[in-house]
């Protein structure tokens, strides 16, 4: 899987299909067992999540993307706090965190009051924001994000569609790994498909369509089975409406 510079490249599959497992090596947590990650075409060692970041692979995880007790800014942040100097100590730089925090999320559409709110206290969409904007703050080449939209509602969900969008136009390769064809197809440029571990292939948009893509994930046979299984049902409605229809015709 190839991902470039001012594209979105979508990774779908369904439940179990070992998208969060791939995007775990990409970003430095699992060792992979066989093959290699490049980066800008040289082998990269990505042995921890430290290592990934500093090559400038940002990851948003699908659970803990946000500490929800810790406030805004610190989440923001999240161990790279600006600090300064007291009596020789280095020390938490409150005012320019607070700064900082709220000038970006400002730039994103997010007006925060008070940066030292719990991001708890934030939407799913404008937490998931937060993380987006911590990632082209800190300057990643590569933003990765598991399942962003999967829990939000419509909105929120076009939300952080759009912040997608954002980033690709500052020239980030972005990795967007979703279940859902319609939110894949909304802002994606490539589509690579991932079923039962292994890579069902790479499309370009114009290679493919919404439909193609939905059929692949679900391995075309699950979809049928389906469809098959609902007309039956509906027929077997039928049958028993007419039986319901003739016996309440029938005088007892
Ligand atoms: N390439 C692989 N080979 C073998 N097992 C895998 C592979 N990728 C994922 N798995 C296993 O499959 C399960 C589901 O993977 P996961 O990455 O959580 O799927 P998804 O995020 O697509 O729902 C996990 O138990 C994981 O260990
Ligand atoms: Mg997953």
């Amino acid at each position: 899987m190839k991902v470039f510079a001012g594209e979105v490249h979508c990774l779908l599959g369904d439940n179990g299909a070992g998208k969060s497992t791939l995007i775990k090596v990409l970003s430095g947590v699992h060792q992979p067992s066989e093959g290699e990650v490049q980066i800008e075409g040289k082998k990269a060692v990505l042995d921890s999540p430290r290592a990934a970041l500093e090559s400038g692979v940002a990851t948003v995880f699908q659970d803990l993307a946000m500490l929800p007790l810790m406030s805004i800014k610190r989440n923001f942040f999240l161990g790279r706090e600006p600090t300064r100097s007291l009596l020789g100590i280095r020390v938490l730089d409150e005012v320019t965190t607070t700064k900082i925090a709220r000038e970006e999320l400002k730039k994103i559409g997010i007006d925060v009051r008070d940066p030292d709110q719990p991001v708890g206290t934030l939407s799913g969409g404008e937490r998931q924001c937060v993380a987006i904007a911590r990632a082209v703050y800190f300057g990643a080449k590569v933003l990765i994000l598991d399942e962003p939209t999967s829990a939000l509602g419509v909105n929120q969900a076009a939300m952080v569609l759009k912040y997608v969008l954002q980033a690709r136009a500052k020239g980030l390769g972005v990795v967007f790994i979703t279940h859902n064809v319609h939110h894949a197809w909304a802002v994606g440029d490539t589509f690579t498909i991932l079923n039962r571990g292994r890579s069902y292939g790479t499309f370009e948009r114009e290679q493919t369509s919404r439909e193609a893509l939905l059929e692949m994930m679900a391995g075309g046979e699950a979809l049928e089975e389906l469809s098959v299984e609902l007309s039956e049902m509906a027929h077997q409605d039928q049958v028993k409406a007419q039986f319901e229809a003739k016996k309440r015709s029938t005088p007892s």
